[in-house]
């Protein structure tokens, strides 16, 4: 429950709170200031990165009754701001085009945008995932957005923009949204955690960030899940609390099968990866967070300790006790070994997926890198 309150209660109000996305909510609001908001607007980006929180502060800034005569931000004071806020406006209509691509959902539309907005300035219109549409429903939408009246904003918004026809992209103006890069993210879930009260150890917020793949929502979905499940504990949040969320004890069986290795201990190797395999670990990812482990030697070795652990991104979301095991390794193996490692890895992670047996190939690259 908490980890849906968390992503809405912190959804941004205003263009400011949208992070990662100025080269988008910089242009927009300069439009919207000077009082030349586009009728069209084509968002695309993955998900989860303010797609829909963009278009929304959109619908307020241009409705806003208050709003500054040098600011494009909303005032989120006034009747419109709030009515808008409070998913109450009917001259705000959403659609997800995934669950309405039919034609008679957009002829609707178009019958609906003849009149005039109910209460507000402008109609808007936010089309959710509107690659999705069908051809005709695509090519009805196209017809509105070649003459749309004064009064109608429309926002539409993808996951797959190579899926929109090029007419349709022609009548809007586009803005391509980006994931968000690590910093990025931990900087945001470390307000959040700060906000609920709730310490969390830098290395937890990275790891949650790294299972994010660069996507806000899902990263403040798992942390909102981690704060319900940490509400009674006392002590910050660590980076081993969200490994057993995620069910990750991968860095710690990497180290160790990394040290069988420098040991030339293949029995050891071998026996570790099987006891993993039989834990239900899928092979494939196994070996990937194996490889994972690896590169990060290899760019300790290149960096070296001194450059490597603060802030470096490359190798984020580890402890310090699994740093100074990291670097114990890196140190003893050096760079041309820990090269020829990752390639023998390579090569057998390539053949998992036709091997008759999922773990030899992995077998086979343990035999080998003993033997080195
Ligand atoms: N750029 C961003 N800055 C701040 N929060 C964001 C950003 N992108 C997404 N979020 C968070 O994720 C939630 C969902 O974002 P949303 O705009 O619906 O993503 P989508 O791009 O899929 O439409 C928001 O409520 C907000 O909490
Ligand atoms: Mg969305
Ligand atoms: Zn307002």
């Amino acid at each position: 429950m908490e980890n849906l309150v968390l992503y809405r209660k912190y959804r941004p109000q205003t263009f400011a709170d949208i992070i990662g996305q100025e080269h988008v909510t910089k242009t927009i609001q300069n439009e919207i200031k000077s009082g030349h908001a586009a009728h069209a607007y084509l968002f695309s980006g993955p998900r989860g990165c303010g797609k829909t929180t963009t278009a929304r502060v959109i619908a307020k800034a241009v409705n806003c009754l208050n709003r500054a005569a040098n600011s494009g931000e909303p005032c989120n004071r006034c009747a419109n701001c709030v009515e808008i806020q409070s998913g109450r406006a009917i001259d705000l209509i959403e659609i997800d085009a995934a669950s309405h691509r039919g034609v008679d959902d957009i002829r609707e539309l178009r019958e609906g945008i003849k009149f005039a907005p109910a209460k507000l300035k402008y109609k808007v219109f936010i089309i959710d995932e509107c690659h999705q549409l069908s051809k005709d429903a695509a090519n009805a939408l196209l017809k509105t957005l070649e003459e749309p009246p004064a009064h109608a904003i429309f926002v539409l918004a993808t996951t797959e923009l190579h899926k929109i026809l090029p007419t349709i992209m022609s009548r809007c103006q586009r803005f391509d949204f980006r994931k968000l890069s690590l910093p990025e993210l931990v900087g945001r879930l470390q307000k959040l955690a700060d906000n609920e009260k709730i310490k969390v150890e830098k290395a937890a917020l990275e790891l949650i960030a790294l299972s994010a793949g660069g996507s806000v929502r899902d990263a403040e979905s798992l942390l909102g899940q981690i704060l319900t499940l940490a509400a009674q504990k006392k002590s910050a949040i660590a980076a081993g609390d969200i490994r057993e969320f995620l069910g990750m004890t991968e860095t710690k069986s990497a180290a160790e099968l990394t040290r069988f290795i420098a040991e030339k201990n293949a029995a050891a190797a071998i026996s570790h990866l099987n006891e993993i395999i039989e834990k239900g670990y899928d092979v494939a990812e196994y070996g990937k967070s194996l490889l994972n482990y690896l590169r990060h030697a290899l760019v300790l070795a290149i960096v070296g300790p001194k450059d490597a652990k603060n802030d470096n991104i490359m190798i984020a979301g580890l402890t310090d006790e699994e740093f100074e095991i990291l670097r114990t390794q890196t140190l003893a193996m050096g760079e041309e070994k820990i090269k020829n490692i990752i390639d023998i890895f390579l090569e057998a992670q390539g053949k998992i997926k036709y091997s008759p047996i999922p773990q030899l190939p992995l077998e086979i690259a343990l035999v080998e890198s003993c033997s080195r």
